[in-house]
């Protein structure tokens, strides 16, 4: 909630039209307040009652991530600890890699609502290549975290009734190997510390010794530590949990032990698991962590996850995102830089790039109309060339031909003077033959031949 504007405050608003000179006004001015004491009583005793009140009225609402391989007993362990039965089915490991599953419960306590999401990463350590296996639950956390910060970048933001799904908490389900971390888990854990609560739990702690427990703790504690990964940290700054959160931390990580299944111990029912051997019971702290675990979970830290999950990984998220985009709160000379001067500066920035960038497209569209016209000038020239080249063909082709014309045109001439001759000659001849024949056929009549 903000504080409504003090006059002098709002007249600077008004009159500079200056965010930052308002801000360091309003600043100087709550640091020059005077203790006053009152005479009676006014009522603003009863702030936290109406906070109190607001908060039962809206309800609540907590984000658990359950990561840990498939079998574990997570879904098991939710039942457990809510006292109540969420999933009727254990998920299908039919696909290749891990996906999330994400479902939502509406739980009633006295008249306390409180919406519940459990996350489960289904088919976690399946696969062979465990390489890829963290990357479907960071994806998932940071759409969360891009969900609100999206609603929180919104003119008309609705942040009050808005269904806020950022992880608050991860429990993280180690194998009761009684070894030490696998490196998936190891990797996972890292991948996560900056983005989410995480509280490891050795899960199906009935399976192994107590001194085995009790080494493997401090086996996985060290390995942690050693690897830079960040686990969650019961708060010790409140002192009303301060003790309690303080002892529990030096318990990390619980050795849990689930069971929906309950069974008449004495003259109570209890929830426990039963072997051959014996009966181990769930909330006997003799037996298993599980008691720490919801203890610390549920009835202590709750809220304390809540705000770490906003104050702490989500505004890292938020920030680190605002920067990408070119938000900061300083110049280079360190002096407050507002959202407005950022917003210019970006403008400034992008119309300059966008300037440049049309002035590029600009050269480069002459560039390509010159090489274009160069190109078409280019194949214009081969054309006349080959327009020459072809002519010149042509008319030597030409004059070849009508030289050849020509000397058949002779040819035919002179054939044509030769018959001439031949057939005059021939007709003399036949002319000289039938005279020859007129005057031997006189000759013969004159001899009386005939
Ligand atoms: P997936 O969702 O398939 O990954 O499995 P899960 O991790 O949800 O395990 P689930 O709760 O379905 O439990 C798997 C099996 O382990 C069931 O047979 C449970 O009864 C058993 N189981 C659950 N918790 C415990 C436990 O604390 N100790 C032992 N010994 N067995 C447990
Ligand atoms: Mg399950």
């Amino acid at each position: 909630m903000y504080p409504v504007p003090v006059a002098g405050v709002r007249e600077l608003l008004v009159t500079s039209g200056s965010t930052m000179a308002a801000v360091e006004v309003a600043r100087q001015m709550s640091e020059g307040a005077r203790n006053l004491s009152l005479s009676g009583h006014v009522g603003f005793d009863s702030m936290p009652d109406q906070l109190v009140n607001k908060s039962v009225c809206q309800g609540f609402c907590f984000n658990i991530l359950c990561v840990g391989e498939t079998g574990l007993g997570k879904s098991t362990l939710m039942d457990t600890l809510f006292n109540t039965r969420f999933e009727g089915d254990p998920a299908a490991h039919n696909q290749p890699g891990v996906h999330i599953k994400s479902n939502n419960y509406e739980l009633q306590e006295s008249n306390v609502r409180l919406k519940l999401s459990i996350v489960n990463s289904v088919g976690f350590g399946d696969q062979i290549n465990k390489e890829e296996s963290y990357k479907s639950i960071v994806e998932f956390i940071d759409a969360q975290f891009e969900a609100y910060l999206q609603e929180e970048l919104k003119i008309k933001r609705t942040l009050h009734n808005y269904h806020d799904s950022r992880i608050h908490v991860c429990l993280y389900f180690i194998a009761p190997t009684g070894h030490s971390l696998k490196s998936l888990d190891l990797v996972t854990m890292k991948k996560l510390d900056s983005k989410v609560n995480i509280v490891p739990i050795i899960a199906k702690a009935d399976s192994i010794s107590k001194n085995e427990l009790q080494k493997f703790k401090i086996k996985i504690m060290s390995e942690l530590v050693s690897n830079g990964v960040q686990i969650y940290q019961f708060p010790t700054d409140d002192e009303t949990v301060a003790e309690i959160n303080g002892t529990m931390n030096a318990h990390l990580p619980f050795a849990v032990v689930g069971s929906t299944e309950e069974i008449k111990i004495g003259n109570k029912m209890m929830k426990a698991r039963q072997y051959p051997w014996g009966t181990v019971q769930v909330e006997n702290e003799n037996h298993c962590d599980f008691v720490k675990l919801r203890e610390m979970l549920i009835r202590v830290n709750m809220e304390d996850l809540r705000e770490q999950t906003h104050a702490r990984h989500y505004e890292l998220y938020r920030r680190c995102k605002l920067e990408e985009m070119g938000f900061k709160d300083t110049d280079p000379d360190n002096k407050p830089f507002s959202l407005q001067e950022t917003y210019e500066a970006k403008r400034n920035e992008f119309l300059g790039e966008l300037q440049k960038k049309e002035e590029e497209m600009r050269q480069m569209f002459v560039m390509r109309v010159k090489e274009k016209e160069s190109e078409l000038k280019e194949a214009e020239k081969e054309l006349h060339d080959k327009f020459d080249r072809l002519k010149k063909l042509h008319q030597d082709e030409k004059k070849k031909l009508e030289d050849k014309k020509k000397s058949l045109d002779d040819e035919i001439n002179a054939f044509k003077q030769r018959k001439t001759a031949a057939e005059l000659l021939q007709s003399q001849a036949q002319q000289s033959g039938s005279q020859q024949t007129l005057k031997r056929d006189k000759e013969r009549k004159n001899s009386g031949f005939l």
